[in-house]
């Protein structure tokens, strides 16, 4: 779709273009069709030089690039919303399912030769129909989890700023302090975006606040939770188990502590990654390049 409409340049290996190659590449282009793992900030815009008009992000998320500093320019910047709405629901649950009723630990017994028999104590885990799910931000992805949670016979409590009761209650939810909703949880997934409100959001003292059996869900960005911490609440068995989609940093480290736990399930930041999803992501990125280049207002523009 791009190449058909102007002179593309495609990085085409697996890893990320290094800051300085991206400085080198964006010098003189017109739009840009970005990843999560690109920063993209005043400085990069700066060497790009004015003739920079869109730049395209295949994602939802946009921390990594800096919008504001974009909008002063006057360059539009696009994003991937709703596409990937249910696909990351879907793996929120799943992770949460998995945490619940020990999948991986299951799946490392039987592969490590220790399966001999029923047992009436093996593995119990905790029941998903009848907890509680907290979810914190009730954008689109933590309302798709709610739907998702009340399916499953769930109490729902949800946190968000830019949400009021009634609509939380059509959806099944109560809308609640992020104090209740944390002592209140037997699962607290994390649906905000990343900012300076929500970094580091679930710390110290909120993993002291969740219940001791609880079990953290994060599938939106690494440093909504802070991992020193995290590490610490999981070794000391403040809370009992974390799911994680996504950390800080990312990848994690090969020596990250976290990596030790075998209360910390960690998958490699895959919750939109289906088939179909990315698909729709890619065309949409495209899209939104392609309007951008021809001066066109974004199908999907992450501001006015
Ligand atoms: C992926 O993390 C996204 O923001 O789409």
């Amino acid at each position: 779709m791009v190449r058909e409409v102007a002179d593309t340049e495609v990085w085409h290996y697996p890893l990320p273009p290094p800051y300085e190659t991206l400085l080198e590449k964006v010098r003189g282009v017109n739009g840009l069709l970005c990843l999560i793992t690109d920063k993209i900030d005043a400085h990069l815009m700066d060497v790009a030089g004015p003739e920079l008009r869109v730049i395209s992000q295949m994602a939802v998320g946009f921390d990594n690039v800096d919008v504001s500093n974009a909008t002063v320019r006057g360059i539009a910047v696009g994003n991937t919303p709703g596409v990937l709405t249910d696909t990351t629901a879907d793996f929120a649950f799943t992770l949460l399912m998995a945490a619940a009723r020990r999948v991986v630990e299951g799946e490392r017994y039987v592969k490590a030769g220790r399966w001999q028999t029923w047992g009436p104590t093996l593995l119990m885990g905790h029941d998903v129909h009848g907890a509680t799910l907290g979810i914190i931000g009730f954008g689109r992805i933590g309302r798709a989890m709610a739907k998702r949670a009340v399916g499953f016979g769930m109490r729902v409590l949800c946190h968000d700023h830019n949400c009021n009761k009634e609509s939380a209650r059509k959806l099944g939810a109560e809308l609640c302090s992020l104090n209740v909703l944390l002592s209140e949880s037997d699962f607290v997934s994390l649906h905000v975006p990343l900012n300076s409100d929500t970094y580091h959001l679930i710390g110290e003292h909120e993993m002291q606040v969740m219940k001791p059996t609880s079990v953290l869900i994060n599938t939106a960005r690494g440093p909504i939770v802070d991992p020193v911490a995290l590490y610490e609440a999981l070794l000391g068995a403040e809370i009992s188990f974390a799911a994680l989609d996504v950390t800080e940093p990312e990848p994690i480290l090969h020596d990250d502590l976290l990596l030790t736990l075998d209360n910390c399930l960690i998958v490699p930041h895959i919750a939109s990654s289906s088939v179909a999803t990315r698909e729709k992501m890619a065309i949409m990125a495209a899209e939104n390049l392609i309007a951008g280049l021809r001066g066109e207002e974004l199908p999907h523009v992450v501001h006015p």
